[in-house]
């Protein structure tokens, strides 16, 4: 069967030892969930997320804050992962060594079957103590929002990554170092302008890796990489798999 893809990239996807791949919000798009450079919704189309998704509101208002990410993890929940995920499932037992690090917070890669996937801003189901930092898998039962901390009575708050915030250095560590080390690098569904994410295809182009951006349209990487896959996310990658292992 013919397929619209460079051979190159064909025999490239066959053939690497090592692939890392990079995901972004267009890939949950086509499972509904917002990312936050578009309008939100109903009750909360008011506010602007860059302003929630910080320390600085969190401190201001922590109630807010806590509720719009109930909202979030409400719409993660009740999405599903679409056929890109799935086919990044797909790639990732197909390569020998498979890096897939991820922007998203919404759990849907790991929902999709991939493994060891490297969440570099966090996961929106996990929660954490903003006093301390450390992880609260569970607490008392409570009408306070947001609930406290049952170790230190801090509030309580999401495991994301916000705005001015540092990113896990072992998940930041294993994706540079992934990158770095690939034979071939996909940048998929990112706009590719928030860092330190947006520097890991440019580690791998400096590192010799061939790079490969997959997006509806171009974005400030495209003009330094190998090749463009215009289009949406949830269409080429199965379609991929389907050229290169079907
Ligand atoms: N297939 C492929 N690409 C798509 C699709 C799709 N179906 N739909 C949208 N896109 C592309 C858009 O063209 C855009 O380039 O996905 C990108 C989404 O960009 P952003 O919304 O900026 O998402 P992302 O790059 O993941 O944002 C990075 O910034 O908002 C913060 O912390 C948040 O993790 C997020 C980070």
């Amino acid at each position: 069967m013919s397929h619209p893809f460079p051979p190159v990239l064909i025999e490239k996807l066959k053939t690497a030892q090592r692939v890392a791949v990079l995901t972004g919000a267009g890939v949950s798009a086509e499972s509904g969930v917002p990312t936050f450079r578009e309008a939100q919704t109903g009750l909360w189309a008011q506010y602007d997320p860059q302003e929630l998704a910080t320390p600085r509101a969190f401190r201001q208002n922590p109630k807010l804050v806590w509720e719009w990410y109930a909202w979030r993890r409400q719409l993660a929940a009740k999405a599903e992962p679409n056929p890109g995920h799935l086919a990044l499932a797909e790639m990732g037992k197909r390569v020998p060594h498979f890096t897939l690090i991820t922007q998203n917070v919404d759990g849907l890669h790991p929902r999709a079957g991939s493994r060891h996937v490297v969440a570099l801003h966090g996961d929106i189901t996990r929660t954490k103590c903003f006093a301390d930092g450390r992880p609260v898998a569970v607490w008392p039962e409570t009408d306070q929002i947001p609930p406290r901390c049952p170790r230190c009575d801090g509030l309580l708050r999401p495991d994301v990554v916000w705005f001015g915030e540092g990113l896990p250095p072992d998940a930041l560590g294993t994706a540079v170092s992934a990158a770095r080390s690939c034979d071939l690098f996909f940048s998929i569904g990112t706009s590719a302008l928030v860092q330190p994410a947006a520097s890991l295809p440019i580690e791998a182009l400096n590192s010799g890796a061939f790079v490969v951006e997959i997006n509806l349209n171009e974005t400030p990487l495209t003009p330094h990489i190998h090749l463009l896959l215009k289009g949406a996310s949830g269409v080429i990658l199965p379609k991929l798999i389907q050229a290169v292992w079907a």
